[in-house]
């Protein structure tokens, strides 16, 4: 807590201008480089899960948080295609022109018709001729794209494209945590403070310190959601509007490890009060007594007996330890908490005397530019669910936002899997509350 400062009201900013690698506004040069980058990183990534024996659907545990690597590789070609080259209106059978550079293409990877549980038994083509469609899909977007003039209507396909792919590739890479797999060009890297800005402009994985302490801002009114005026604006941050905020305080940075170990210390799992109806539903589901890929060091894996502190190589962390893409590295407390449901995040803030921050207060507290608001590790869970602003109106990939308003949750920011060229303080991720194979983690607001 740091109440010293007095409430913070310094940077009025009406719209945060994204920054010069944002997708948002790229032109058609950027754009180009923007979606080789993301084309070789997709490809770098099924490399990875084929090299681990998941290039083959039939070898994917049918798990309902997941698809197998070779239909998102396909699946990733086919929408560039789709509403690039094909021109698509919208994406309803029948809104594309023309046919898929694959015969089958739209049987198989056009997500609204092929239903997620018969993804692992359609009959794909090989990885190698997948490839082949993936460069050929590329070199004629790429084509398309130079001779396009610096135009949002234009440009718009593209920047979809590009989005789509860059939020595949995340997903690509909880999908690696989940199975337990390397990421491509991160041996030895995934729980270090290194960072890996290789492929995909991905941000730094993890090891990057919670910021302790908190930030009062006086509120008022800003101009909430995506400035429609110019550049991409996802449909569910429409329509931007003026909006007001009251005083609020809330964390500098997100809840560590130690911070979690102390609600777990004090038996937050075993004391029901501390949970919400849905949490304690979920709680007895799992038999959960810790964040999903938290591990004692006596439970397996040949790293210690388990019991003391000190074991495991961080003090104070009574032997717990995390994987992280297979591997198992001693819990660090000073990391933020990561992979944990909305449940947990809001069971420890009932502990903890604390709230999740509204997503409007979020939004507000990013875009003031206080030195101190950090963001980008984790997507953060807030306390609102998903729902349209005023005015929304789906955009022609249609199902991108609609189908989901009311079920799920709100998360803000960005997680170190998330490109640069797609961080904005105006995103809204969502979730269900349940979901925890995600890069999620949590900062908290004063009651
Ligand atoms: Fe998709």
């Amino acid at each position: 807590m740091d109440g010293s400062e007095g409430p913070y009201n310094a940077g009025m900013t009406e719209h945060d201008t994204p920054d010069d690698s944002s997708f948002r506004r790229a032109g058609p040069r950027q754009l180009a480089a923007a979606m080789q980058d993301a084309r070789h990183y997709t490809l770098a990534l099924f490399d990875a899960f084929d090299a681990a024996g998941y290039g083959v659907p039939a070898q994917v545990p049918r798990l309902s948080i997941i698809n197998p690597p070779l239909w998102e590789l396909g699946h990733t070609a086919w929408f560039g295609e789709w509403f690039v080259l094909r021109d698509a209106t919208g994406s309803h059978p029948g809104e594309a022109h023309g046919h898929s550079l694959l015969a089958r293409g739209d049987d198989w990877f056009d997500s609204n018709t092929v239903a997620h549980r018969t993804r692992w038994t359609l009959d794909l083509p090989a990885p190698g001729a997948l490839k082949t469609y993936c460069r050929e899909v590329q070199d004629r977007i790429l084509d398309r794209l130079a001779r396009e003039a610096d135009d949002d209507a234009a440009l718009y396909p593209y920047r979809l494209a590009l989005a789509h792919e860059d939020m595949h590739g995340e997903a690509n890479l909880y999908t690696l945590q989940t199975l337990g797999v390397a990421p491509p060009g991160l041996d030895g890297h995934v729980s270090g403070g290194s960072g890996v800005t290789g492929a995909g402009g991905i941000a730094g994985v993890g090891g990057v310190v919670a910021t302790s302490g908190e930030i009062a801002f006086a509120g008022g009114s800003f101009v909430r959601g995506g400035d429609q005026s110019r550049g991409f604006v996802f449909d569910n941050e429409r329509r931007a509007a003026a909006c007001r905020v009251a005083p609020f305080s809330i964390d500098a940075g997100l809840v560590s490890n130690g911070a979690y170990l102390a609600f777990m210390r004090d038996g937050g799992y075993q004391r029901p009060e501390y949970w919400s109806e849905a949490g304690r539903a979920w709680l007895m589901a799992q038999e959960r007594s810790a964040p999903r890929y938290w591990r004692r060091g006596d439970d397996g894996g040949g790293a210690g007996s388990g019991g003391s502190a000190g074991n495991g190589g961080g003090a104070g962390n009574d032997g717990w330890h995390v994987v992280r893409f297979g591997r198992r590295i001693a819990l660090d407390l000073e990391e933020p908490v990561r992979h944990v449901t909305l449940h947990e995040a809001q069971a420890w803030c009932s502990w903890a005397g604390r709230r999740l921050p509204q997503e409007t207060e979020w939004e507000f507290a990013a875009v003031q530019g206080h030195p101190d608001f950090r963001w980008g590790q984790l997507w953060e869970w807030t306390a609102s669910g998903f729902l349209p602003y005023e005015g929304f109106a789906a955009d022609r990939y249609r199902e991108y936002s609609a189908p989901w308003f009311g079920t799920r949750q709100v998360l803000r920011g960005a997680s170190f899997a998330t490109p640069a060229r797609f961080r904005s303080a105006r995103f809204r991720n969502f979730f269900t509350p349940e979901r925890d194979d995600i890069f999620s983690g949590f900062r908290t607001c004063a009651l």
